[in-house]
């Protein structure tokens, strides 16, 4: 049997960390190669190969997957919704070329799969507000969302006029403590747990009600595993499918801080990603996945909660530690 070699690009981001991390669990930690832009995350080192690697430069990308022998790729670099619209060209040219190179490749190379993530950022004013369906009317208004969903044809178009097995998820704002977010609309909901922790306080950015469809990064790198892990038969979506875990608005989480830390205060002062989240749907019917792939997710608000805090309270410190504030 061929053993996997796994390339994962945008591997020092937010999902890229505990992804790379459980992927080298999994297959071994030399047989998945970490890769980006970016210098290696303190994380990563000492786990398994890592390459300096702009994907966007398909000659690069290309010699790495004929040198490593690539069998599967999991493309994460993107620009999120929040930085996309301080730089829509930016974020279509990577959003779209990212994926287009590695597409190109994956066919030219025989790799056998690969993985592209899409976001509930697809959906738009127009798409039902409570439990969006997978197949419903999709008009979103950021760039970052129209990458997305241009993004979902492609993978779509490249499974059924080549016959390669791209899969990808719809995912929902993502909650963690290992790696920072990098510059999306659904941030606040981290941000909160750091500001909590270090100051009892937040000011948030979007306004106290606007609720959103939101998941912790375990169930997360957990449907991303189980997804790829299917047998093909049972994918019947190859666009993107839509997964969901939990809904809540900044009240709501800010009350279930407040459970563990009396003094907690949150205050409001919407800005621009107010116009963004209320484009986004509230929560997500992800039936189809449920069926196809047996997904389920195991951490609703107050358990992520209780886990955030229990975690980010030493990542906190080692932090202020680094920076001084601590002695
Ligand atoms: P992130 O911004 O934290 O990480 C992206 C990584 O890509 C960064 O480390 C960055 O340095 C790297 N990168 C950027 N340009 C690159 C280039 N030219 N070549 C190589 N690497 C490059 O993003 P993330 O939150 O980890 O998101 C990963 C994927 O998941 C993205 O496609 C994103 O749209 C999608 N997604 C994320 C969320 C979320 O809440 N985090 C939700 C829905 C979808
Ligand atoms: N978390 C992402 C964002 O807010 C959703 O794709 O951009």
């Amino acid at each position: 049997m061929i053993k996997e070699k796994i390339l994962v690009i945008g591997a020092c981001g937010q999902i890229g960390v505990e992804l790379t991390l459980e992927l080298r669990r999994i297959y071994g930690g030399s047989q998945v190669v970490a890769s980006d832009l970016r210098e290696e995350n303190e994380l990563l080192k000492g786990t398994g190969p890592y390459v300096s690697l702009d994907v966007m430069n398909k000659e690069m990308l290309h010699v790495q997957v004929i040198r490593q022998n690539v069998t599967q790729i999991y493309l994460l670099a993107a620009i999120l919704s929040a930085t996309g619209e301080k730089n829509p060209n930016l974020a279509w040219s990577l959003n779209m070329q990212s994926l287009l190179n590695v597409l190109e490749i994956a066919r030219d190379e025989q790799v056998k799969k690969v993985y592209w993530p899409s976001s509930i950022a697809v959906f738009g004013p127009t798409s039902p507000r409570v439990l969006c369906p997978q197949h419903t009317i999709i008009e979103p208004i950021t760039v970052y969302g129209i990458s997305k969903y241009a993004g979902e044809f492609w993978c779509n178009y490249y499974h059924h006029r080549y016959g390669l097995d791209v899969r990808s998820l719809r995912y929902p704002g993502l909650i963690s403590y290992k790696s920072e977010p990098g510059g999306g609309t659904t941030d606040y909901a981290v941000e909160i747990f750091y500001d909590a922790l270090s100051e009892n306080r937040y000011d948030c950015f979007l306004k106290e009600d606007t609720f959103l469809p939101m998941m912790y990064m375990p169930d997360a790198i957990r449907a991303t595993v189980e997804l790829m892990e299917a047998e093909e038969k049972n994918i019947t979506v190859r666009t993107s499918y839509n997964i969901a875990a939990m809904s809540f608005s900044p009240s709501e989480i800010g009350a279930e801080i407040k459970k563990h830390l009396p003094g907690f205060e949150i205050t409001y002062q919407p800005d621009y990603r107010q116009t963004i989240a209320e484009s986004w749907p509230q929560s997500i019917d992800d039936r189809i996945a449920r069926n196809d792939w047996h997904w389920k997710p195991a951490y609703d608000l107050a358990g992520m909660t209780v886990d955030m805090l229990k975690y980010m309270k030493p990542a906190i410190e080692a932090r202020n530690r680094k920076n001084g504030k601590v002695h």
